[in-house]
């Protein structure tokens, strides 16, 4: 039987298969089904800078006027309770889900500028995470803002944290950045012990009835595993980070390629979301392994880099090269 283990951050995982921060971690029990199906381990939802700040705006304005109505500083936050805006139910989730599960349990910081609400890192840890996942979602649309303001910002807010905490540090990063494998390394030069390829955006529609921005969350596809695959590959044995694929991984196929590519880890969330049974993980797990067996891979380690860019024999293929080529493959219909 080939051997899916793997390691990710320091920590030894049975395989690669990791549930990507999404709303699966907020039920405990969920949570505990995919343990039980074969997942590795569970990265939580996020906790976010707006949600830290906005309680403790809230609270200083309580101190200051009352208890009377704050509108400010909630509208975007969500309606509903999709992310519970309670740092201290974040808290509760994290000690809750480490008491239930034997697999290791990443919490999730969500925030771009640095200040008082990275203190939450330190809390995260305390309440039993085993690694921590820095979340830098950021939109560059102010122009008088430039690249390299945007990535110091952000390597900051990597050093920063890293310096509170004593857990494994992942950074998970955008694919809109001018000189990726540059920032890559900075990063890691900043604290990151894990990178995670990549953040999904989500892009706003227009409604042509209503003129309105429509806000909607597509479930991503295989096809959106190109991305990340392609960076991974780049990236794998230039820098001294563990590497996490997320986006379009759907298939034993897609876990397959993440790890040839180079990735330590390959995350889900669509895949889980939209399925909803942690059946689907014993399926993708054991088509995994009969791929393996059939051609004789006898353990994931030996698979990871072996299609990475160092390791193809045609490393250009990454590249600019592969550019030109592809236009020119292309056939119209008869
Ligand atoms: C409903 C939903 C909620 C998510 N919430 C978070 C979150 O709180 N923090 C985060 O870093 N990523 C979050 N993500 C992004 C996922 O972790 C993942 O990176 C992304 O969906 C791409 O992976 P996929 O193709 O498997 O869906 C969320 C994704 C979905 C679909």
């Amino acid at each position: 039987m080939p051997d899916l283990s793997t390691t990710y951050l320091g920590l030894n995982l049975k395989n690669p298969l990791v549930a990507s921060a999404s709303p699966i971690s907020r039920k405990v029990e969920r949570a505990r089904q995919l343990e039980e199906a074969g997942i590795a381990a569970i990265i939580m939802y996020s906790l976010f800078e707006e949600q830290i700040t906005h309680e403790s705006l809230e609270f200083d304005h309580y101190l200051a006027r009352g208890s009377d109505s704050f509108p400010e500083a909630s509208s975007h936050l969500p309606d509903g309770d999709l992310y519970d805006v309670s740092p201290k139910n974040y808290l509760n989730q994290v000690t809750g889900l480490k008491k239930a599960l034997n697999i290791p349990v990443i919490g999730s910081l969500n925030g771009v500028t640095k200040g008082g609400w990275t203190n939450y890192a330190c809390q995260i840890q305390d309440a039993g995470a085993d690694a921590l996942e820095l979340n830098m979602y950021y939109l560059a649309a102010n122009p008088d803002i430039s690249s390299s303001d945007i990535e110091n910002m952000q390597l900051e807010l990597v050093a920063e944290v890293k310096s509170a905490i004593r857990i494994p540090l992942a950074v998970k990063i955008s694919p809109f950045v001018t000189a990726m494998a540059n920032f890559a390394k900075r990063l890691v030069e900043a604290g990151a012990d894990g990178l995670v390829l990549f953040n999904r955006f989500y892009q706003p529609d227009l409604d042509l009835e209503e003129l309105e921005v429509v806000h909607s969350l597509d479930l991503s596809t295989s096809a959106d595993l190109r991305l990340p695959l392609r960076w991974i590959s780049i990236l794998y044995g230039k820098i001294n980070a563990d590497l996490a694929l997320t986006s379009g991984v759907h298939t034993s196929g897609d876990v397959l390629k993440a790890m040839m590519a180079g990735a330590k880890v390959a995350m889900l969330a669509s895949e889980l979301l939209r399925d909803g049974s942690a059946q689907r993980v014993r399926e993708i797990l054991s088509h995994t392994q009969t791929w393996m067996e059939e051609h004789d891979y006898q353990s994931i380690r030996h698979m990871q880099g072996s299609m990475s860019q160092k390791s193809v024999k045609d490393p250009a293929a990454f590249e600019r090269a592969n550019y030109m080529k592809v236009l020119h493959s292309f056939r119209e219909l008869p």
